[in-house]
């Protein structure tokens, strides 16, 4: 009896027509499930806080929403803070995919340069809500779970110049997510290479550009 045939024909082996399945952390092939989950639970809460915020500016005192918009918007922006934190963790913990081939070394640069101040814009941004929220030495509620206190609020002026600050960057957070969202669109409708699927979690078909 041939028992190497045997035990071989035991080990179940994928094809190299199978589509390797997604896995939890990323791969030099692509994002794993978390960086996804992150990436996309990061872009909806960004737009969708950015709406709130617009739309709570505009309120008035006999509004219902007059105090429960901002609550909101803090309760969130905290919430966000803590998932940044652990998306840098990850981000740090794992590799980064390998770049698409065919993308100059210069788009290569501008893209991670893209990202990197993607990051710092948010921190910065969600300090700044901080200030704000906190100036008049009044702790952040986070939906009845947590506290946030009130550290700095002897800055002169600390509402106003934390509030301007809050709002351009806000504005350039959302013009450079949108350059950013136009260039992932480029690369899959006009350059069809995998970046944008990278991150949508599709693994490589064998109908996919070298
Ligand atoms: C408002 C929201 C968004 C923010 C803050 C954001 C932020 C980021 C950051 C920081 C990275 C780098 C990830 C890393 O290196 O770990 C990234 C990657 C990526 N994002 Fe976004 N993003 C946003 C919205 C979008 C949208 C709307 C799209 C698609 C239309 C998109 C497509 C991508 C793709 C394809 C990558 C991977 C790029 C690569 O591998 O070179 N993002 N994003």
């Amino acid at each position: 009896m041939n028992t190497q045939h045997n035990l071989s024909s035991r080990i179940p082996t994928r094809s190299p027509d199978t589509p390797p399945t997604l896995g939890i952390r990323n791969s030099t092939e692509g994002y794993g499930l978390i960086a996804i989950a992150l990436h996309w639970i990061v872009a909806l809460i960004v737009v969708g806080l950015f709406g709130l915020g617009v739309w709570m500016t505009g309120l008035t005192y006999y509004d219902d929403w007059y105090r429960r918009a901002p609550d909101l918007h803090k309760g969130i922006g905290t919430l966000l803070f803590l998932i940044m934190i652990l998306r840098v963790v990850w981000r740090a913990t794992n590799v980064a995919p390998d770049d698409e081939s065919g993308i100059s070394p210069l788009q290569l640069q501008a893209a991670h340069l893209v990202h990197l101040l993607l990051y710092l814009l948010l921190f910065v941004l969600m300090s700044s809500g901080y200030l704000i929220s906190t100036a008049d030495g009044r702790s952040i509620d986070v939906f009845g779970l947590f506290s946030l206190p009130a550290i700095v609020t002897d800055i002169p002026n600390q509402e106003d110049i934390a509030g301007a600050v809050h709002w351009y960057l806000a504005l350039s957070l959302i013009g450079l997510a949108v350059l950013h969202a136009l260039a992932a669109l480029k690369h899959h409708f006009i350059n069809r290479d995998r970046t944008l699927k990278k991150m949508l979690g599709i693994p490589p078909q064998p109908t996919d550009q070298p």
